[in-house]
């Protein structure tokens, strides 16, 4: 059963605790190096760029066709462009990963993808340690992602969540985003149908 399955549907935006705490902080602190560092890989992690939309978009269109990921226009990916880091492998494009402010101490990961064919590298490790890098930079302290890859982010310090990661008052603010991503962090009945299965997971900075 997922964290999602176990909120009941009147709970509404109150904010409740993650489950498991307490292997939480071991498991933070256990945080695996950064992989883009370990030189054996080869994986080099780096801002992406307007030119590579294209392949961002043809990392995440296979896994937005299985419903893993959340399809957008391709204007959406220029407008959100600063956000993405992508990963070369001998100078191929085979990863990309996203940090979305929300709110003053709240980030999202999003959109991290990797390719069939450079998968268990070490690729989406470096990827999100670039992104937990920026989110310290802007001095975000909460990580929030919905995923179907909860072993991974598991590892990487995230707990599953049930309910909201925001008080009451700054759900009422983030109503007001037109922003997709924001819609399903607020888990509003429009894009349910998009993250069913889905698991809420939170990760302290
Ligand atoms: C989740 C996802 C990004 C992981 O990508 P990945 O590149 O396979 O991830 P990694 O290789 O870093 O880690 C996966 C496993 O590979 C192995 N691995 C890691 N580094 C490795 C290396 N240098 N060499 C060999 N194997 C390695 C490990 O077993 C690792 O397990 P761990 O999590 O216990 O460390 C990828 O499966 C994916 O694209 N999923 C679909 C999209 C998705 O759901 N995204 C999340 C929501 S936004």
């Amino acid at each position: 059963m997922s964290a999602r399955e176990l909120v009941p549907a009147h709970a509404g935006p109150a904010v409740i605790r993650a489950v498991r705490r307490p292997h939480y902080a071991r498991t933070v602190s256990a945080a695996p190096p950064d992989p883009s560092l370990q030189g054996d890989t080869g994986v080099v992690v780096r801002p992406a760029r307007t030119s590579d939309v294209r392949a961002i978009r043809g990392l995440v269109a296979p896994l937005a066709e299985r419903r893993v990921l959340l399809d957008k226009e391709a204007v959406a990916y220029y407008e959100s462009v600063t956000d993405f880091v992508v990963a070369e492998l001998d100078g191929d494009v085979v990863g990309c990963g996203a940090l979305h402010v929300l709110w003053e101490d709240l980030g999202e990961i999003r959109t991290l993808a990797v390719a069939e064919t450079a998968l268990g590298r070490g690729v989406g490790s470096a990827v999100l340690q670039r992104l937990v890098d920026r989110a310290h930079a802007l001095g975000l302290s909460r990580l929030f992602c919905l995923t179907f890859e909860t072993a991974f982010f598991t590892r990487h310090g995230f707990e599953p969540i049930d309910g909201q990661a925001v008080d009451p008052e700054i759900y009422a603010e983030l109503l007001r985003s037109y922003d997709e991503g924001v819609a399903e962090f607020l888990d509003l009945e429009r894009v349910k149908p998009n993250t069913l299965g889905n698991t809420r997971m939170l990760r302290l900075l």
